[in-house]
């Protein structure tokens, strides 16, 4: 049988997630995907349209299926923590069930279970801000959107994937290096997301079989960086100062992704992986 991926954090064609579903379905997973409900719309009726056709091809010249997408907000774990203000937003209130354990439900009712589990969302609302100037809501925001996100994604699919399976997150160096411009607690978020992979690693590992590792990916322009503002900065820094000087591309990200969700990484658990070129190694800017 082939594997079962559940994808959350894909709205376009840009960023690491699609590259990930890309990578496993050209390895022969199912692909399943969460997508920001605030995102959704744009997102399903482009699928439809076509536009994305070009990006869907996989190296064998088909092109990737979605088998389904699921209207997912990281931030609320079940119905009785979304605010009324929320609940009465027009761009929620056209989807249903997309808190994390009724998505989680709704996965098992439709497909029974999973393999793999892929978290690639982040969210800081006060990223441009500086630490020292981050507000506690905008602090505690950042880590709610960006590593409890995991951690609920975890609780809630853990029972459906199967023995075996994996789960990857994405990280930033951020959380280990001073990185100025990456604010608003996002760093701290990011540290939090790689302690949790070992923690998590051996709690889902005892319990479930199942392994967790988190790739530290190299900056790469997508939409939520460039909603940062100094994703171009970043990716020039890089071409200069890694050891491989070209360009990162989403795909080796991607590739990375699919073999640690396969059985060629069934001893990798609680690990960070550097897919950056090998920047993180360097010491000084040459
Ligand atoms: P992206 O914009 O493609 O992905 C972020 C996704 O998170 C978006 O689809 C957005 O709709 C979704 N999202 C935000 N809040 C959400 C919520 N509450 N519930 C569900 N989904 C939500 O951008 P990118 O850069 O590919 O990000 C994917 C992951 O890669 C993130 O964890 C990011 O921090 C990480 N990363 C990105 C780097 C970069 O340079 N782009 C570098 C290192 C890590």
């Amino acid at each position: 049988r082939g594997k079962r991926a559940f994808i959350a954090g894909i709205a376009d064609d840009n960023g690491y997630g699609w590259a990930i579903a890309k990578s496993l379905a050209a390895a022969g997973a199912e692909i399943l995907v969460g997508t920001w409900v605030p995102a959704l719309n744009i997102f399903e009726t482009s699928l439809r349209r076509g536009k994305f056709d070009e990006s869907r091809v996989l190296p064998d010249g088909s092109l990737m299926e979605i088998a389904k997408v699921y209207p997912l907000d990281a931030v609320f774990d079940s119905p009785e923590d979304v605010p009324e203000d929320v609940k009465a937003n027009k761009r929620y209130a056209g989807s249903s069930k997309w808190t994390v354990k009724e998505v989680a439900e709704s996965v098992k009712q439709d497909f029974g279970t999973i393999d793999i589990l892929v978290h690639s969302l982040a969210n800081g609302p006060e990223v441009s801000k500086p630490l020292s100037e981050t507000s506690r809501k905008g602090y505690l925001a950042a880590i709610s959107a960006s590593s409890y996100s995991f951690i609920s994604l975890l609780r809630h699919f853990l029972p459906i994937i199967n023995p075996g399976g994996a789960t990857i997150s994405l990280t930033y160096i951020a959380s280990e290096r001073i990185i100025p411009g990456y604010g608003g607690g996002m760093s701290s978020a990011k540290a939090a997301l790689e302690s949790d992979t070992k923690v998590l690693a051996f709690e889902a590992g005892r319990k479930h079989k199942v392994r967790v590792n988190t790739i530290s990916a190299g900056p790469l322009g997508s939409r939520a960086a460039k909603a940062i503002g100094f994703i171009d900065m970043m990716i020039n820094y890089s071409l200069e100062n890694a050891p491989l000087q070209k360009e990162l591309y989403a795909e080796e990200v991607g590739n990375v992704a699919a073999f640690l969700a396969s059985p060629l990484a069934s001893a990798i658990t609680g690990a960070t992986v550097y897919v950056d070129n090998g920047l993180n190694a360097m010491g000084v800017g040459v």
